[in-house]
């Protein structure tokens, strides 16, 4: 799928920026631009990384860096992008990011105890990685008037500093230079997808939110509050399960329950009632390990999680959203990343329903934007 409505629109006059996300089962991109303080969508697209592997559309692969850079080539090719510079995303699974708590100790000793901590945590040496760590910051005692009421329980007071540790193989950053090399692109930074979803489908608000991104290798859930991630996790099960569960029960081909999953869902038809069944059986191991993880972090922190963003290409099943909600507690919303742009009006519907699956592609190129101001 691709989209150009700008081409034939005199030279931009601000510079024009890319996000790319490099998914499991496909890259996407998109385009924007400054004009009037506004970040105007220019061009978004996306590619399937199947075809490239020998296996089917909506499967997750595990490609060598030459198809992607192929893959990536041809996308930017298709999608009619104009301009080289870009920020890409790093998939939360070459990624790790943990929570680890600090003796009080000023921003000079942290720098020094950091690394030196953060090797208990890194199963290589630490000359192999980068690391880069946020303190989280107290909560200050006027946050509570504006909370949601505390849950049941308690809300723990725990000593010392909580830290965000984030740390990435030099390999994945290599890797990922060979693919901007590859593609002529000029990227000037990369950054864990979370964080790029983080700033397209959440308002910076006191809330605590979950961000949940069914993708098709894994389901991504993250909760955030005020503008923090505070705790993440992977359900290794993805919207391909779904697809290859319909494949077997139902003695198709993968292309085929591929199909059937896009366009028959969740229906409530009789006649697909099977195919419903099968669907829910799978997402219901999801779900069910999401409230694991919102129950775990409402018990540690005492606070409840007010709202479940859904992303990801698994969220756009038809019903998907319907469904969440009779699982969820809370207020369960479909993210809509492209709200963050400009762009024409009749596009709006069609966006709407896209957005879920270009949340991290639209946060890298919302960054892109800030950093060429
Ligand atoms: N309309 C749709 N209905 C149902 N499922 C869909 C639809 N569109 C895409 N999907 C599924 O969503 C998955 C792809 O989602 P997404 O593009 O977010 O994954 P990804 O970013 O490539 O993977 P990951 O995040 O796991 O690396 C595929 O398994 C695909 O079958
Ligand atoms: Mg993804």
């Amino acid at each position: 799928m691709a989209f150009s409505f700008f081409q034939n629109i005199l030279k931009p006059q601000s510079q024009s920026v890319l996000g790319i996300d490099i998914g499991s089962s496909s890259i996407k991109v998109v385009q924007l631009r400054k004009k009037g303080g506004k970040a105007v969508l220019e061009t978004y697209g996306e590619l399937a990384l199947g075809p490239y592997a020998g296996i089917e559309i909506g499967r997750a692969t595990n490609l060598p860096n030459e198809k992607i850079t192929d893959a990536l080539r041809d996308l930017l090719k298709e999608s009619n992008v104009t301009t080289r510079a870009a920020g890409i995303s790093i998939a939360s699974s070459s990624s790790l990011l943990s929570f680890i708590r600090m003796p009080e100790m000023d921003q000079k000793q942290l720098a020094t105890m950091i690394p030196i901590e953060a090797r208990k945590y890194i199963p290589v040496p630490i000359t192999e990685v980068a690391l880069d760590w946020w303190v989280i910051p107290k909560q200050e005692n006027s946050f509570s008037e504006f909370e949601k009421a505390p849950v049941a329980g308690e809300a723990p007071k725990e000593k010392g500093i909580e830290i965000l540790l984030v740390v990435i193989h030099n390999d994945v950053l290599n890797r990922l230079n060979q693919i901007s090399q590859g593609t002529g692109l000029q990227s000037s930074f990369y950054e864990i997808e979370i964080f790029s979803s983080m700033r397209s489908v959440i308002d910076q608000n006191l809330e605590s939110v979950m961000v949940f991104d069914m993708g098709a290798g894994s389901t991504k859930l993250y909760v955030i509050e005020r503008g923090i991630l505070r705790a993440s996790h992977t359900v290794n099960r993805g919207s391909q399960e779904i697809t290859l569960a319909l494949s077997r029960s139902l003695g198709l081909a993968v292309g085929e329950a591929e199909h059937i999953k896009r366009t028959i869902g969740l229906s409530s038809e009789p006649e697909h009632k099977n195919i419903k069944e099968i669907v829910t059986l799978n997402l219901d191991y999801v779900f069910a390990e999401t409230n694991r993880v919102i129950g775990a972090f409402e018990k540690k922190y005492g606070r409840s999680v007010s709202k479940v963003v859904l992303t990801g290409g698994g969220s756009l099943l038809k019903g998907f959203l319907d469904l969440a909600r009779t699982r969820f507690q809370t207020e369960v919303v479909l993210g809509d990343p492209f709200s963050k742009t400009e762009a024409p009006a009749f596009l709006e519907p069609v966006l709407r329903v896209a957005g879920p699956e270009f949340a991290v592609a639209i946060g890298i190129a919302l960054r892109k934007l800030q950093e060429s101001e």
